[in-house]
């Protein structure tokens, strides 16, 4: 039997949603597991470039053997009903970056879960893919739109449910995704954060990411140029990611840009704006990086409404 499942890239946080806000986006990884009779282990991984890659994805440093996130996210559906994987071939199919705060290591997550579900008769529903995938991950932000699609406000409870909601974003408020020639790794980029933070931080985060979601809501342009700010994982990271500070201060009177951000844990950089205002993002970013010697890779995306799907099934 093989089964191929596709899943989309994710930004995560969008400004004040840390670890809790996550949107679906058109660019995707194809996974297929076979079941197969292999020598040596039973278990072979291979990551191949999509013909539609963005940029040069770095596969060299993708483990592909049992160390691999997508055998750890087979092996623990497998676990789930006390069985262990052996004999399977895995091809991930990769059109997400590497290490560019796109969630692609919650898309392998997600789509080694789903297959192996599927492999196995769906023994997890929703409710548990959402869990094990979030548990994999370490939070759930990248993972639940990676299963639902659209943008979600997720949390994974102290029993380890994921209860999610889904808003619905204006499709006239365009996300435009900036994605620099350099990697950053999500260990890294989290080893910055503090583990306490000011009251007031996290009081500033709380009323942002209030109007967050107000603004979507009521449609509220003005009520969103304030929402998209942060200070609980931003200005730690401001360091790991030259060129995001200037971005930000470039655009910030652009009368229609309603924000910079940064996509997860960096380093891409996500502008939230009225289609007049596309052009000039493009223009101004890829300056700012040019005079930082990075090239980077611009594309304004749609939100993507439907999350992780089987594709085939033989
Ligand atoms: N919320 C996570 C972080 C996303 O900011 O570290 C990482 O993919």
């Amino acid at each position: 039997m093989k089964i191929s499942v596709k899943v989309p890239a994710t930004a995560a946080n969008l400004g004040p949603g840390f670890d809790c806000l996550g949107v679906a986006l058109p660019i995707f990884n194809t996974i297929t597991i076979e079941e197969t009779v292999l020598p040596g282990t039973g278990i072979e991984i291979n990551a191949i470039k999509d013909e539609t890659n963005i940029e040069d994805v770095i596969l060299d440093h993708t483990p592909m053997d049992e160390n691999s996130l997508i055998y750890k996210a087979v092996e623990l559906l497998y676990n789930s009903i006390g069985q262990s994987p052996s004999e399977l071939k895995i091809t991930v199919q990769t059109q997400i970056p590497i290490t560019r705060g796109l969630g692609s290591s919650a898309s392998v997550i997600v789509g080694g879960l789903l297959a192996a579900n599927e492999l196995l008769g769906h023994p997890a529903d929703e409710q548990a893919l959402l869990s094990l995938a979030a548990e994999l991950e370490g939070h759930p932000d990248n993972t639940t739109p990676a299963i639902t699609g659209g943008m979600v406000i997720s949390s994974q409870e102290d029993d380890g449910s994921v209860v999610y909601s889904k808003l619905d974003w204006p499709s006239e408020w365009n996300i435009t995704v900036c994605v620099p020639d350099f990697e950053l790794s999500t260990d890294i980029s989290r080893s910055v954060l503090p583990k306490d933070v000011p009251l007031e931080d996290a009081v500033f985060n709380l009323k942002r990411f209030g109007m967050f979601v107000q603004a979507v809501n009521t449609r509220d342009i003005n009520l969103m140029k304030r929402a998209l700010q942060d200070k609980l994982h931003q200005p730690y990271r401001m360091k790991l990611v030259p060129g995001l500070e200037r971005i930000i201060d470039n655009l910030k009177h652009e009368e229609d840009v309603f924000g910079c951000v940064l996509s997860g844990s960096g380093p891409t950089i996500i502008v939230i704006s009225l289609k007049s205002a596309v052009e000039k993002i493009k223009s101004t970013v890829k300056e700012t990086w040019k005079d930082m010697n990075v090239k980077v890779n611009i594309m304004t995306l749609p939100v993507e409404q439907d999350g992780a799907q089987v594709l085939s099934n033989d």
